[in-house]
């Protein structure tokens, strides 16, 4: 990259090279491969909304005497067209379809597995994980640790990410981690900074999400933003990587800061205070128009710092990978950053199939949307989501 006469390095080359003079080495690191595990089945919201008004009419008539009494309020129905317009969400993938649709349950029905069998999440992550090792080119004898990061964990320990070492026969270190919705961004930094620092040669970082196990699919306002979904990534250093398609991490940036606008009070202190234990707050809840007005600016402030202090242009960028839990919001982002609207191109969508899908959503618009991209062309990961939590990962096509 020349500017002006001189060599523009970029810091990932600028460390390495100061290292070097300190006597350390320090590696540069490439994203080799991604792979994706979608669910079989997918619901409409035609679907989810006639199962939805099917509730509120059997609950609007089973109670019809205390609404008539001015003591409880009707519910209302949802709307497909409302859902469309609102979020860009058409439809999402689901673990269990008729368990979720049934009016009576609405909940997603996944039977328990015996401890002699891998868990649901650890079958997820190991499909989504084949893949992105075969576009890596890589065996598990390759890879030194695994990071599944997500949003909501199926038990307190064992780690998942030790299951999956054991299922996919990978040596060396596995966690667990969870930063909601922005988990892969903060992942990929965990697993940049190991294989940078020589702790390890390629990571294992996965992103399972069965959201529909945690939604209140009685709630009007939240019922149609979730779906399943699982990613995987490879982080690789660069010089023992082979694969046809490889990024460069140019840099990681990260962002916290505490809000109560999306919130789940689940957790294993629930059962101290049994009274509580079933309440809506125990599932996802949030403050929808909040988070909307609060995270657009945090998001398109972060992006645009960490490119400036990577001295790469905005107009440089050539596609932005964001979170996918509402198109608006993915708009006025790219508009706030560009000072004009993105092209499909620029922002690909995959919510409108796949709804919100938490930690996945911008992994999966990555692994569907890098191909056409030529050789040197920039693009900026980008998550954001509970905590408040944002993150950035620069990269760049070799
Ligand atoms: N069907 C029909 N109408 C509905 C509805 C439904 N399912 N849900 C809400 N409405 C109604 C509301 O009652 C309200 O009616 P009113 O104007 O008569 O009071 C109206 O639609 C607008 O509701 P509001 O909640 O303000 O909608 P919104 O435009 O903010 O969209 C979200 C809701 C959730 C789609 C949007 O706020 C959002 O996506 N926010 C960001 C959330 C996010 O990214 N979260 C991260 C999760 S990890």
């Amino acid at each position: 990259m020349i500017v002006t006469g001189r060599v523009l390095l970029l810091p990932s080359q600028r460390q390495k090279r100061s290292s070097h003079s300190r006597g350390t080495t320090v590696y540069n690191v490439v994203i080799s491969g991604t792979g994706l595990y979608t669910p079989a089945n997918s619901i409409s919201n035609d679907e989810l909304v006639e199962s939805f008004n099917t509730y509120v009419h059997r609950f609007n008539s089973e109670n019809a005497a205390a609404i008539e009494a001015g003591e409880i309020q009707p519910l209302p129905e949802s709307s497909s067209a409302f859902i469309e317009k609102a979020s860009g969400i058409k439809s999402r993938y689901v673990t269990d379809k008729a368990g979720i649709l049934d009016p009576e349950r609405m909940v997603p029905r996944i039977p328990e597995r015996s401890n002699d069998e891998w868990s649901i999440l650890c079958e997820m992550s190991v499909k989504a994980a084949e893949e992105a090792l075969a576009r890596a080119g890589k065996t598990a004898a390759d890879i030194d640790g695994v990071i599944v990061a997500c949003s909501n964990l199926q038990r307190a320990y064992p780690a998942v990410a030790i299951e999956v070492q054991a299922a996919l026969g990978i040596k060396g270190f596995g966690f667990d981690m969870n930063v909601a919705c922005s988990s892969a961004t903060f992942g990929i930094q965990n697993a940049v900074n190991s294989i940078k620092l020589g702790q390890a040669r390629a990571i294992l970082m996965v992103n399972p999400e069965i959201c529909t196990g945690h939604m209140n699919f009685r709630d009007r306002d939240s019922h149609f933003i979730f779906g399943d979904a699982c990613t995987a990534v490879i982080i690789e250093r660069e010089d023992l990587a082979t694969s046809a398609q490889q990024w460069d991490v140019i840099s990681t940036k990260l962002v916290t800061e505490f809000s109560n606008n999306i919130r789940n009070n689940f957790g294993f202190l629930n059962r101290a205070a049994e009274e509580h234990m079933n309440d809506p707050d125990k599932l996802f809840i949030q403050e929808g128009r909040k988070v909307f007005k609060e995270v657009c600016p945090m998001v398109a402030e972060l992006i645009g710092e960490h490119l400036a202090e990577n001295d790469i242009a905005v107009e440089s960028v050539k596609r932005f990978w964001l979170h996918q839990a509402n198109l608006n919001m993915n708009h006025l982002i790219v508009r706030r950053l560009l000072g004009r609207d993105a092209t499909e191109e620029e922002a690909p969508v995959i919510l409108d199939t796949y709804a919100n899908t938490s930690s996945a959503g911008s992994v999966i618009a990555f692994h569907k949307h890098q191909d056409d991209l030529p050789s040197g062309s920039l693009g900026v990961l980008s998550s954001f989501g509970a905590g408040y939590s944002i993150g950035s990962v620069i990269l760049r096509k070799r």
